[in-house]
């Protein structure tokens, strides 16, 4: 099964940090350290793209490896990272095809990283992987959101400029989705403009088909207990309270149990 060809790439990724601005505060940062502090090391980031989680953690010295299948993407936390003084491990590999050389005791898919493999052999397969790749008592732990509910409108837009503070130059992207209830999925169509003084120099749009697989309480729980995870709990957002039934947002943490405890 080949997988398609990967998504973070030209003004995507270049655009990515800037339209995302001052990522410090943002609490999934605190709750994954905690995570990290009570599960322990080695960790390895799922998506790790330009590193907003991963060279956080290992400025505080976490053994953290990171693994993305955007080139582009890595280049970018690499050179951060360089900047730093640091020298992450960072792994360019598709996630359904994951082979890594370590074992981790914490797994962590941020940003809902799971759910841009839409197809369900492959999300199945990735999963599978990830189990593969965690000690006996690790954990995985995913954000993962639920896109549309009955009665909401299938099509949605929106738009964000930002200014990249080395050199001035802005960016837009100009956003749209569609949601299919049928298939579960989204599809979405962007549009990224590099824009000096008023004028438009670079743009691009990018269209993905499916682009996003949106996920119930239920099926996430199914899809990590497909792949041979037990003591499966979901979270109310980036807290450790018990998810709510009306929370979109939402944190599973999946336990691999040693054999003796299975
Ligand atoms: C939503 S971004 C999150 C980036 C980063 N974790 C953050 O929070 O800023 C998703 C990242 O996953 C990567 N990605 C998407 N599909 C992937 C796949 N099938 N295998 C590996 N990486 C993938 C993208 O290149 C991108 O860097």
């Amino acid at each position: 099964m080949k997988p398609p060809e990967y998504e973070y790439k030209g003004l995507v990724a270049e655009a990515w940090d800037v339209l995302r601005g001052d990522t410090s505060n943002w609490v999934d940062r605190h709750f994954y350290l905690k995570i990290i502090q009570t599960y322990g090391e080695p960790v390895l980031d799922v998506g790790c793209g330009t590193g907003r989680l991963l060279i956080d953690y290992l400025q505080q010295g976490i053994d953290i490896d990171g693994m993305d299948n955007s080139p582009e993407m890595l280049a970018i936390c690499q050179h951060k990272a360089e900047k730093l003084r640091l020298k992450p491990t960072l792994y360019e590999q598709y996630l359904e095809n994951l082979e890594l050389p370590r074992r981790y005791r914490v797994i962590l898919v941020p940003s809902s990283t799971l759910q841009l493999i839409c197809e369900v052999k492959a999300i199945v397969k990735a999963m599978k992987r990830l189990y593969e790749h965690l000690l006996p008592n690790g954990i995985l732990v995913a954000s993962m959101m639920t896109l549309w509910k009955e009665g909401e409108p299938l099509y949605s837009e929106w738009e964000k400029t930002a200014f990249r503070e080395t050199d001035g130059i802005k960016f837009r992207r100009v956003a749209r989705s569609w949601f299919d209830p049928v298939s579960e999925c989204e599809r979405t169509e962007d549009l990224y403009q590099k824009i000096v003084h008023d004028n438009v120099i670079m743009e691009e749009f990018h269209q993905r088909s499916p682009a996003t697989r949106s996920y119930s309480h239920s099926q996430a729980r199914d899809l990590f207990a497909k792949a041979g995870f037990q003591n499966i709990r979901l979270f109310s957002g980036f807290t450790f309270d018990q998810v709510k039934p009306e929370d979109r947002l939402f944190t599973v943490i999946g336990h691999k149990l040693s054999s003796c405890e299975r």
